[in-house]
């Protein structure tokens, strides 16, 4: 193995010469692309890790807080944006986790708030009775004060015009209290939503009756902010989290109660792990055969790179999971600085998603 010298690489770990076994989860935002172009060379260095016939070379998957689309659309989106094959399983999005409540929520009245298709989300992991907050709101006449002013259409807009053939209530929502709502992707319409999710939290599940328990509430992620296509960062889903939460704590008396998900939090990274051991198992040659192996179920990585571009998200989460992680921080996306990030210093720091790559399977030979 041959240990990079070029000065390019900022790091502040040795690089070990004995490795046997790696695998790598990107951030999208950032890292791989902004909006959805791809940046930081992010194409050739996914070409990097598949071998000729296609397979893949390499363990790896996107490890994102971003969402709003199922997974098996999202791998197909990545998969014509980078020109590489990329499945379903190595997609995690912030509310991939979401699956993980099916037995809590399964038949139960949900609302799944955000952009893209939070309800088609939520139903492609098993839950049955849930409404977009757009068709959850347009069931509430007047629920929106400001809605004549909006000079956009929305679901809402055509339900009530009765333009949509689904203007019935699918279901008794005007009588049955909501159970949780999800807010599944970044909001779009940060008013609207603040004030209908405001009105199910404090009534106990049905807007417009008195006060009753807070049914629970459940974010994606806490980003306070991410890179897209505008040059400076944009206010994230802990923004809208931080908007919801003044305004409930305001005017109501209990504060609000909710669940994070996404990086940083631990469990997120313990999850990627298991997926690329299943990766590994499958793609590796003559190794691992299938999930269920028992050979598989004893098999550890030896590094886990995270490649990132938010030190407070994604190399945050790496630090605090420890080995086998290590963290790589790239320049961009909202981290910009010159050598390492003060408070949560990454394990390396690069320019790009590409440059990660080269120094990874150089290391990893
Ligand atoms: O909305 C997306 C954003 O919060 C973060 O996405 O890919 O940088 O984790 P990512
Ligand atoms: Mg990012």
């Amino acid at each position: 193995c041959q240990t990079p010298a070029s000065s390019r690489f900022f790091s502040r770990i040795q690089p070990s010469h004995e490795r046997s076994s790696f695998g790598i989860a990107f951030d999208i935002d950032g890292v791989i692309l902004r909006g959805r172009v791809p940046i930081g060379g992010s194409p050739r260095a996914l070409r990097r890790l598949y071998r000729e016939s296609g397979t893949l070379k390499v363990p790896f998957l996107f490890l994102t807080n971003g969402g709003g689309i199922p997974e098996s659309r999202r791998a197909i989106e990545l998969s014509e944006l980078l020109g590489a094959p990329i499945s379903p399983s190595q997609v995690v999005q912030g509310h991939t986790p979401f699956e993980n409540l099916l037995t809590r929520y399964e038949n139960e009245l949900i609302v799944a708030a955000g952009k893209g298709e939070p309800a088609l989300v939520m139903s492609e992991y098993g839950f049955q009775k849930v409404l977009s907050l757009d068709e959850y709101a347009s069931y509430f006449k007047d629920i929106d004060p400001v809605s004549q002013y909006k000079n956009w259409t929305t679901d809402q807009a055509l339900y009530q015009s009765g333009q949509s053939n689904e203007f019935t209530p699918r279901y008794n929502v005007l009588y049955e209290r909501v159970k949780a709502a999800f807010v599944v992707s970044d909001p779009v319409d940060w008013g609207r939503d603040i004030q209908v999710l405001c009105d199910i939290l404090t009534s106990g599940g049905l807007p417009g009756q008195e006060s009753g328990q807070q049914p629970p509430l459940y974010f994606a992620a806490d980003d306070l902010e991410y890179q897209a296509a505008f040059p400076s960062e944009r206010l994230g889903m802990g923004a809208f989290r931080i908007a919801l939460e003044s305004v409930f704590n305001r005017i109501h008396h209990n504060p609000l109660e909710y669940v994070s998900y996404g990086k940083p939090n631990p469990f997120v990274f313990k999850n990627a792990e298991a997926i690329l051991k299943r990766l590994q198992s499958s793609h590796h040659d003559g190794y691992l055969i299938s999930n269920g192996d028992p050979v598989s179920q004893h098999f550890e990585f030896e590094t886990l790179y995270m490649i990132g571009d938010n030190p407070f998200v994604d190399v945050k989460g790496a630090w605090q999971v420890g080995p086998p992680w290590f963290s790589i921080l790239t320049r961009t996306g909202v981290f910009k600085g010159k050598d390492n990030h003060s408070e949560f210093p990454a394990d390396l720091v690069v320019d790009t998603v590409e440059e990660a790559v080269d120094y990874i399977l150089e290391r990893e030979c």
